[in-house]
């Protein structure tokens, strides 16, 4: 089962594919972030310095690798990882080690980038605000496939919100690369 763990992104978007702006996120999603938790908890996530320093400090129950070049940076009970390649690796071996189907790459821009060679899954969120950012997330649509979908009508405190999980399709037979995704309830599919 754990053979190749799965490689995800997860990351929330709004409609023109702004992920934040000014080292911040610009909404206010709690449901989303209570998903990022779900999805998460007691996995790797990897993130960018940047990332890390907008949070602010290590979200707990996650085995955390941060992305720098700054070799004097770290934190305590934080992995260090020198480049995108080795970062992938921290990742591969933690799931390895714990019998865990997936890790995940949770940004920013940058990362998600240089990773998207290596993505197989991107839980997207698309988040239903009009917001003017610095920091965009692109893939490449053709070679992903939706497999599941959940919308969550907007509230007093959430705005609407479209979670979607996409899996890369294989380039020889164009079947998706992983499994079902059996964590998110088939209510929607598309992307
Ligand atoms: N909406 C979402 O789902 C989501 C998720 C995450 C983040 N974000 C947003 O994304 C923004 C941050 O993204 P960002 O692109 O500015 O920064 P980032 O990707 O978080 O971090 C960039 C930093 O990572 C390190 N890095 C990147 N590539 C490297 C490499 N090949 N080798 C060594 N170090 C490397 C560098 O750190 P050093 O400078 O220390 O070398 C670089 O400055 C923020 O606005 C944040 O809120 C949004």
């Amino acid at each position: 089962m754990t053979q190749n763990p799965i490689c995800s992104a997860v990351v929330a978007m709004a409609p023109d594919h702004t992920i934040g702006g000014g080292n911040q996120l610009l909404w206010h999603a709690p449901k989303d972030l209570q998903h990022f938790k779900k999805l998460t908890l007691n996995h790797a996530i990897i993130m960018g310095r940047k990332t890390f320093e907008s949070i602010g400090r290590k979200l707990p129950r996650r085995h955390t690798i941060v992305v720098t070049s700054k070799p004097a940076w770290e934190v305590a009970d934080v992995e260090i990882a020198a480049g995108i390649e080795a970062a992938l690796a921290a990742g591969r071996r933690h799931a390895h080690q714990h019998g865990q189907q997936e890790f995940f790459v949770v940004g920013g821009g940058e990362i998600y980038r240089q990773a998207m060679a290596h993505i197989q899954r991107i839980h997207l969120t698309k988040v239903d605000v009009h917001v003017s950012g610095d920091t965009f997330f692109h893939w490449p649509s053709h070679e992903f496939v939706a497999r599941v979908g959940r919308f969550e009508e907007a509230n007093e405190a959430n705005p609407n919100l479209h979670f979607v999980c996409l899996d890369r399709l294989n380039g020889l037979n164009g079947l998706p690369l992983a499994p079902m995704p059996t964590y998110i309830t088939v209510e929607e599919a598309g992307a």
